[in-house]
Parts: C-alpha cells; structure tokens; sequence
C-alpha cells in the first residue's frame, strides 16, 4: 500500500481562468495521490462539440434539453496515453473538443442553466467517494463547496496566451498568437461574467500563481497542502 492510500481521502478542487495550467497540475496532483483526475471543462466542450454537430439552437431551452437527453458522456482510460480521454455517445473526442471551433462556443454553451445542471449533476456524482482531483471554474464554489482543498490557479496572461500557442500550434500551424488571446479574453469574459455558477475565488481557497513556477515546484507546493488537509 502507497504512502497515501493509508490518509484520509479528501476532495481536491483547482479553479481558475483559462490556461493557467489547472488541468497539468491536477493530473500531476491526481496521478502523485493515486487519485482519479476529473478535466471538468472536457465535458463542456464535448457537449458543445454535440450541439455543434446536431446545428442546435442552444437560445432555445427545448432543443438544449432534448440534446441533452441524447448526451452520455464518459471518461476512458487511454493505456498509450496514461491518461483519460473524453468520450461522447462512446466516440472517443479527446482531440476533438480542443479544436477550435469548440473553443470559440463553449463558454456560451456552458453558460446556459440547463448544460450546468446537466454536468454539475454528473461531476457531484464522480466525488461522492472523494479521492478526486478536478479542475474547471466553479469546482470550488458550486460542484464541491465543502472540498477539503481549494486551489485558485493564476498566471501572467502574456505567458497564459504563449502556453495555449505552443500547445495549438503542434496540431495547427496557421494558429496565430492574437486569435490565441482574443479568444482567452473572451471565454474568461464570459465564464466570469455569467448568471449562472461564473468563475469565483471561493472564500476559503489558497492562490497558486504559477507564472514562473516549474512543474515540479508547483507540484511540490500543491502536494504540500494537500497532505496537510489528509491528515
Ligand atoms: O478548462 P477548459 O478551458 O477546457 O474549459 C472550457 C470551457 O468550459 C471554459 O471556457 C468554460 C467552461 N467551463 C465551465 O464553465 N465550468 C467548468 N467547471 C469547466 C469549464
């Protein structure tokens, strides 16, 4: 038995704004603890992926619910990869839902009342056993209120945009650095902004800026805490 198994299992929740390395932080934290790693923002974006490919209105409530009832999402071990991937209806759409096209809807998509109730349900359902690290926007204030561990992710924008070029640009060469920003600024306009669950600090969460952080330090820094709260 690991070093943890033997501590009690807590919630670990890491919120913040798009691109600063929440979900990178959460699988280290997830993979070091022997704890399932929940991408919370995957599910948005597969059900934006859905919504797109069905041309549903999402300004009507009746068509986003029964899109919805057509919805199964799913996280599947990748043996190659080590790591979950997301599938939709049993299609694995891992590197489908980083397109762009995703990115420029899902924050308008994950706005809506009905797709947060729908994904808030499933997500409160995956910690009921705790043991879990999950990532996204409102994990801390809406998902799991009560997470033993809360952490808000912040980095310097310029470094927040050239981290997303770098990652796009391997899978999309005619990506340019001022789409990259523009379309940060507006999903965290509009994840910040909305009526429902809208990015927040929760009151009790300790802040990680991790602008010049190195993975590992920021993985030293996070498993700290979070052996101070398994206790
Ligand atoms: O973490 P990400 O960039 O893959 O998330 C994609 C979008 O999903 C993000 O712009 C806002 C939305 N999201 C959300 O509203 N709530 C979450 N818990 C996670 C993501």
């Amino acid at each position: 038995m690991g070093l943890y198994q033997r501590m009690k299992k807590i919630i670990i929740t890491l919120d913040g704004y798009s691109s600063c390395g929440k979900s990178t932080l959460a699988r280290q934290l997830a993979n070091e603890l022997n704890y399932v790693f929940i991408d919370s923002g995957a599910m948005y974006r597969a059900i934006t992926l859905y919504f797109l490919r069905q041309h549903i209105d999402w300004n009507q409530v009746t068509a986003v619910n029964k899109a919805l009832s057509e919805i199964n999402l799913e996280f599947q071990y990748n043996e190659i990869t080590g790591q979950s991937d997301m599938y939709l209806n049993d299609e694995n759409v891992e590197a489908l839902i980083r397109d762009m096209l995703v990115s420029e809807h899902v924050s308008e998509v994950a706005a809506l009342k009905e797709v947060r109730e729908f994904a808030v349900a499933q997500q409160q359902k995956m910690g009921e056993k705790k043991g879990i690290v999950m990532d996204g926007r409102d994990i801390g204030t809406t998902v799991f209120p009560n997470a033993e561990l809360k952490i808000f992710v912040t980095a310097d924008p310029a470094i927040r945009v050239e981290r997303r070029f770098k990652e796009l640009y391997a899978k999309n060469p005619n990506i340019t650095l001022e789409e990259i920003k523009t379309n940060l600024e507006m999903r965290d306009y509009i994840d910040s902004n909305r009526e429902f669950s809208p990015l927040r600090r929760a009151d009790d969460a300790v802040d990680l800026d991790n602008s010049n952080l190195t993975r590992e330090e920021q993985l030293a820094i996070a498993l700290k805490w979070a052996k101070e709260k398994m206790h």
